[in-house]
């Protein structure tokens, strides 16, 4: 994707970072940061906010396009996944539903303290996904 260049990537990786040390998250003790380039190129973070009542908890990445969306940008082009881990996180299968209502073509990267990534398309981790075009 043409609009992800390094810097961009650079700076959402940054921006991701940041929003996981926001985590609110004394049940699980793991924090996510999540930060989304939106059609008009801003970015927008996130992180995981969790309830003493468990099912209240919300993603860091639906958290981050949730924003996005508050703020009238409706279109995602790419989701960055930061966790302080050894190895990178892919995001769960409900937000893999979110993203795919606003950025089915989106580019998913997944980035951690250790030196690997991990990159795909979200059609690569939600395949034949249901979408605003089956209603
Ligand atoms: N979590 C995320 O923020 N994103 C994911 O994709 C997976 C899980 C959060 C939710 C909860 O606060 C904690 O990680 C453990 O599940």
């Amino acid at each position: 994707m043409n609009e992800l260049n390094e810097e961009t990537l650079r700076e959402m990786i940054e921006r991701a970072k940041k929003a996981a040390n926001n985590a609110y998250s004394p049940y699980s003790k793991f924090k996510v940061g999540a930060a989304v380039l939106s059609g008009e190129r801003q970015i927008f973070a996130g992180c995981n906010v969790e309830n003493a009542s468990f099912g209240m908890t919300i993603c860091a990445e639906r958290n981050a396009i949730f924003q996005s969306v508050a703020h009238g940008a409706r279109k995602i082009l790419a989701v960055v996944i930061y966790t302080p881990t050894a190895e990178p996180t892919a995001p769960c299968g409900a937000c893999r539903q979110v993203i795919n209502e606003f950025g089915p073509s989106a580019e998913v990267i997944c980035v951690c303290d250790g030196k690997n990534s991990a990159r795909w398309t979200l059609s690569q981790l939600l395949t034949n996904a249901f979408g605003p075009n089956n209603l």
